[in-house]
């Protein structure tokens, strides 16, 4: 695998854009060493906010455990706040946002993005990733029963996801083809007029292979 380069001197966001299940958050656990950016997953802090009880996570409870996307207000809200970090002052890295054109238009009026990395996965490979998937609750690792397991010392620990059953993943890659696949034309078209640069990657590799993928594309940015 390539030695891992520090790219810290790269402007502004990345934004990782890919179907559920495409492997965005593991890959953003291997480009937040790469770039020292802070990973901000919508998902993430959805899910947070729905074990906290808090307000928030009590509006999106129904929506994610349907499959259906958050109403963008809401994700909007959440990510303007987040950017008021100090963490967030360099850039962030995306995971799950934008998921909409109103989204993506509202990021452009507050942050700049620099990079889209599109990870490319077919449906029929999707399901089989996401219903097999395991979370470590205690560090966040993400696993898969067959294309990485966990060590059997933390076996017992593992966590699945509520919304990870057939039925929902169907909705959610409903919703991805309806309201986010169209966003990867608006950043192709905004690339044409600003510096932004989209790269795609074939995600059907192992998870190695696609990181390898990614890296040799962050070295030429
Ligand atoms: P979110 O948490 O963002 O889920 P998602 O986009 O559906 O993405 P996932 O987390 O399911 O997949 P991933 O691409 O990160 O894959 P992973 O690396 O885990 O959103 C959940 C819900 O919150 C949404 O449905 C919506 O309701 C709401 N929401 C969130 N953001 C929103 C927004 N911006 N607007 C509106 N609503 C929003 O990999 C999956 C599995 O595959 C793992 O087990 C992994 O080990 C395995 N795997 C990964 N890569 C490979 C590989 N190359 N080969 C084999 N297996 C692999």
């Amino acid at each position: 695998m390539t030695e891992s380069l520090p790219r810290n001197g790269m402007k502004g966001s990345i934004v990782l854009f890919g179907p559920p299940g495409a492997g965005k958050g593991t890959q953003a656990a291997r480009i937040v060493d790469l770039t020292s950016k802070p990973q901000v997953s919508t998902g993430d802090m959805l899910r947070a906010a729905l074990s906290e009880g808090s307000k928030l996570g009590i509006e999106a409870k129904s929506f994610m455990e349907a499959g259906e996307l958050v109403p963008d207000e809401v994700i909007i809200g959440l990510i303007s706040e987040r950017l008021k970090m100090d963490d967030a002052k360099n850039g962030v890295l995306f995971d799950g946002f934008p998921r909409t054109i109103a989204q993506a238009e509202e990021l452009a009026k507050i942050e700049e993005v620099s990079l889209v990395i599109s990870i490319e996965v077919p449906d029929d490979s999707i399901v089989r990733r996401i219903v097999g998937r395991r979370m470590d609750p205690e560090t966040g690792e993400i696993f898969h029963i067959d294309f990485k397991p966990a060590p059997e010392s933390i076996s017992d620990r593992l966590i699945q996801r509520k919304d990870d059953n057939e039925e929902t993943v169907r909705s959610r890659l409903n919703a991805y083809h309806q309201q986010t696949k169209p966003l990867s034309d608006w950043y192709s078209k905004l690339s044409e007029k600003t510096n932004l640069r989209v790269i795609s990657v074939d995600g059907r590799g192992s998870i190695d292979e696609v990181a390898e993928s990614i890296n040799l594309e962050l070295e030429v940015f």
